[in-house]
């Protein structure tokens, strides 16, 4: 231990109180690359973090030692014949860089790390984590492309089914696939579905990237007789995608590619292959396209055709297919999987024989529908995410998307039918055709997303912020389907990158994002114009919008320094730093001015505002400073002194300009709309002395809708954070607890069970919006997520540190709720603010990581009166100062119980 570190501790009180064999320091939670035991990790130096466990006050991790192993014995006997590091002083235990030996391709890396903190303690090894390295060069790669040869003529095509069997006639020690297709594809082996997931291998530019899966199959493997079995689909490669109204976004032909190593006892080893010599033929899938829904006949399904023994003799060759140019990536996220699943609260029969179900929760997903009945019977699922009055499903503003189930039964016993290769945004399913009444149970929602860990939870006294909540996350859930989209139900499905941008930081409070954001800025990059032009959308298939659109095309920028705060991620930078400077150029050579006229080939503005049009230069001039300054503190972050000094210098050269042309001499901001208000204020636009009139101009214009907003989507995020920063925390509130239009609430008091698009997807004077864009589920305005978190909850990041290595505890409590609760699991493990107000005083429990501190912001009406576990003398606490109604300690990790006189 170090001396200082001791005496830092002493000096800050953090020193232990407890001993004894439970006050040992543990290490738990390895990870790599954000995930835990990866199966295929394609970078040459992945990182590694882990947490540390302990109960006491005030814990620092004050050096480590880890091993990593090319087998388990080796490290059981403590050998990093790969990497063993010594012990390493110093605090570090994430966004650790492998250093060790250069790995190849499937090297399996075992590993196990110590540590020891400012206690003195030193801990044991942690239980083993492993990685294992994917295909790294193209020549890994020893299998063809395969399909069938599909006829282009036709928009939806029939799934081709591809099969081979192969003999095991030793023992087997492990057994690995790899595969991916253009298309999407399901996996068997003897007859059982090959993982969990769904939509495999996701969506990216096929171009450019084809992402690749990994399976441990050593389980599903038989002595004799094997057979893999493999089902191709459309997918966004070659189904609809977006509103372009032609299929083929990047190709007419499906294919995959896949390869089986079989590592034998004796330490031999076999590899099957997709080649030439499998055999394939059509099925029961007619069609399964992402927005038109599946069309699958029983009666036509080969049976037994992914086990042994089937008879593929009047089965064709496959056809071999061209090798593509674009690039073999190991998928870097957590896949698609069905994360819930939903029983219907009801059924209702609003026309003889048509059959609603209510599901009683918009998602994204399918149906599995259990049946009986005579070969050849035709059910029919319609989805739809609202009711007609009559009660019919609403489905206009689904556009294009027909979003239609067809199940022809085969007959006889009972049936299961689950889709393969589409999803619908819906809470109800409409059922005809069923033989007879369908029972409840008849039906089964299957909710899928991008399965992320969770990370955080918000809930307080009052039930309808806590559906609010509720919503943002299911809204969530509902678009982060391999990409973050804009909604998951009509002919679109896009990555909205305005979307994105500012829903990420709520993103994160629920989920862990950092893998999956990691994978879409490759998207991000892989969609930039020559020219420099973030895209609109990305990935971008042609035909679906244009580029730099101010707030959308900033995403990229945006979302890396979000990724740089929230997980200390300097590696995103790196990675698309360039990139984000070719942006920055392609605004900067155009503008000459500093006023961003130019190179906005599409403009969006404050998308759906309530009849507040904030200037659509004005805005577009705001993000291009915003990003001047996140550039500036990126290129810190990975030392590109230069560029951080020249963006400094353009971020202030960038505000003058605003300033002269947007904000009077007395603070109005021209336009005079609350969004221009909040961005010249979050984005610190404004003269420091004329903060504080503009956000009295901000809650007039507030109070001038009788203490409504009307935000879109882009100062929507920005609103109340601002207003509670500036002494409007009360306003802040009163336009959250708002039941009227347009409001948060209103859409819940409507019934909505995810985010809508609009503040008035339907209203009681108009009934539903323009049917032409009418999304229930877009996540977008749930961007005040955030807000609950970190001033309700008051979990937030340390300004002058990232990663939540310093943490600021500082909720705002108000009359309005008595309770609120905010977890939130960083990369240093579990924070917690919870508070409660009960006669005249708050009780704050808070619970911090160990290797952080933090700064928790007790409130109180009298700070004399703050007591913690129930005493004055408060060990491990230092009280550094009296701030805005609060008394603020320093405090090390640990669980803190607060209380003090309020009110
Ligand atoms: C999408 C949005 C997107 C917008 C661009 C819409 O059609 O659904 O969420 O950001 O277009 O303004």
């Amino acid at each position: 231990m170090k001396t200082t570190t001791v005496m830092l501790a002493m000096i800050m009180g953090t020193m232990p109180f407890q001993t004894g064999t439970q006050a040992q320091v543990k290490v738990t939670g390895l990870r790599c690359e954000y995930r835990t035991d990866p199966l295929s990790v394609d970078d040459a130096k992945p990182r590694l973090s882990w947490f540390l466990d302990s109960r006491e006050r005030g814990v620092e991790q004050t050096a480590y030692e880890l091993l990593v192993a090319s087998s388990k014995e080796n490290l059981d006997n403590d050998k990093g014949d790969l990497w063993e590091t010594g012990k390493v002083s110093g605090d570090q235990s994430n966004q650790i860089v492998y250093s060790g030996k250069m790995l190849s391709s499937r090297t399996t890396c075992f590993w196990k790390v110590r540590v020891w903190d400012n206690h003195g303690h030193q801990s044991a090894y942690s239980k083993p984590g492993f990685w294992q390295m994917g295909l790294l060069s193209k020549s890994d790669w020893k299998g063809e492309w395969i399909g069938l040869q599909a006829d282009t003529g036709l928009d939806l095509r029939p799934a081709p089914y591809v099969r081979k069997e192969f003999d095991i006639v030793k023992p087997i020690r492990r057994a690995q696939l790899y595969m991916t297709a253009r298309g999407l594809f399901i996996a068997s082996l003897n007859g059982r579905k090959i993982g969990n997931e769904t939509l495999s291998p996701e969506w990216t530019d096929y171009a450019k990237r084809i992402q690749y899966m990994t399976y441990d199959v050593t389980n599903q493997i038989e002595k004799g007789k094997n057979c893999l079995g493999v089902i191709i689909g459309d997918g966004w490669f070659r189904g609809f995608v977006g509103f372009s109204k032609i299929p083929n976004n990047y190709g007419t032909q499906t294919s995959t590619l896949l390869q089986l190593h079989l590592e034998f006892a004796d330490g031999t080893e076999q590899v099957v292959c997709s080649d030439a010599s499998w055999k394939g033929a059509y099925g029961a899938i007619a069609y399964s396209d992402l927005l038109m829904g599946e069309h699958y006949d029983a009666r036509k399904e080969p049976r037994g055709w992914n086990a042994p023994g089937f008879d593929d003799s009047k089965w064709q060759n496959v056809a071999v297919m061209p090798e593509p140019v674009a690039q073999l990536v190991a998928l870097p996220t957590e896949p698609v999987r069905v994360t819930h699943v939903l029983k219907p609260k009801k059924v209702t029969e609003p026309r003889k024989g048509t059959f609603v179900f209510d599901l009683g929760q918009n998602f994204a997903g399918y149906c599995l529908m259990k049946v009986k009945g005579a070969a050849g019977t035709e059910v029919r699922l319609r989805h739809a995410e609202v009711l007609n009055p009559d009660g019919t499903i609403y489905t206009e503003n689904l556009r294009r998307a027909k979003a239609t189930d067809v199940y022809v039964l085969k007959g006889g016993s009972d049936e299961v039918f689950e889709p393969h290769f589409t999803f619908h945004g819906f809470r109800y399913v409409e059922v005809t055709g069923y033989p007879g009444k369908p029972p409840v149970d008849a039906i089964r929602g299957c909710a899928i997303n991008t399965d992320l860990p969770a990370a955080g939870s918000f809930t307080c006294s009052d039930a309808i912020v806590d559906q609010l909540q509720s919503n943002i996350l299911w809204s969530q859930r509902g678009n982060f389907i391999s990409i973050p989209t804009d909604c998951p139900q009509r002919d679109e499905r896009l990555g909205w990158m305005g979307d994105a941008q500012i829903f990420v930081r709520t993103a994160s409070f629920n989920m862990d994002v950092s893998s999956f954001m990691t994978k879409w800025m490759d998207d991000v990059e892989d969609a930039q114009s020559p020219e420099g032009a973030f895209k609109d959308t990305s990935p971008y298939i042609q035909g679906n919008g244009t580029d730099g659109a101010p707030g959308w095309g900033d995403a990229g920028v945006i979302v890396p320094w979000y990724m740089y705060r929230c997980y200390g991620d300097t590696r995103i930078i790196e990675r698309h730093f360039d990139a984000m400077k070719r942006w920055m150029n392609y605004m900067a050579e155009a503008n000459p001015d500093h006023i961003r006229n130019s190179r906005r080939n599409n403009d969006y503005g404050d998308w759906l505002s309530i009849d507040a049009e904030t200037p659509k230069d004005l805005l577009a001039t705001a993000f291009w400073a915003h990003d001047a300054k996140l550039m500036s503190e990126m290129a810190r972050a990975i030392g590109r002194s230069e560029d951080e000094r020249s963006y400094l210098d353009l971020s202030g050269v960038l505000k003058d300009a605003f300033q002269k042309k947007y904000i009077s001499a007395d603070g109005h901001v021209f336009g005079e709309t609350q969004t221009g208000y909040v961005l010249c204020l979050a984005f610190d636009l404004m003269p420091d002395n004329l903060r504080e009139r503009a956000a009295q101009y901000l809650v007039e214009n507030i109070k001038k809708r009788n203490d409504h907003l009307s935000t879109g989507f882009i100062g929507v995020k920005y609103l109340n954070p601002v207003l509670s920063d500036n002494g409007y925390l009360d306003m802040a509130y009163k336009l959250l607890f708002n039941k009227t239009f347009p409001s948060w609430e209103y859409p819940i008091l409507q019934g909505a069970t995810t985010i809508w698009e609009r503040w008035d997807g339907w209203t009681k004077e108009k009934g539903f919006q323009d049917a032409g864009m009418n999304s229930f589920n877009h996540y977008s305005m749930g961007s005040v997520g955030e807000w609950l978190y970190r001033y309700v909850g008051g979990i937030d990041l340390d300004q002058n540190a990232v990663a939540y290595k310093k943490i600021i505890i500082h909720p705002r409590p108000h009359s309005g709720l008595k309770f609120a609760n905010a977890e939130y699991t960083s990369i240093y493990g579990l924070i917690r603010s919870g508070w409660k107000l009960a006669a005249g005083k708050i009780h704050l429990d808070v619970g911090i990581p160990p290797n952080t501190s933090a700064l928790v912001y007790v409130p109180t009406s009298d700070p004399k009166t703050v007591r913690e576990s129930g005493s004055t003398k408060m060990a491990g606490v230092k009280f550094l100062k009296e701030e805005a109604g609060c008394a603020v300690f320093e405090v090390g990790s640990g669980n803190y119980k607060f209380e003090s006189m309020w009110k």
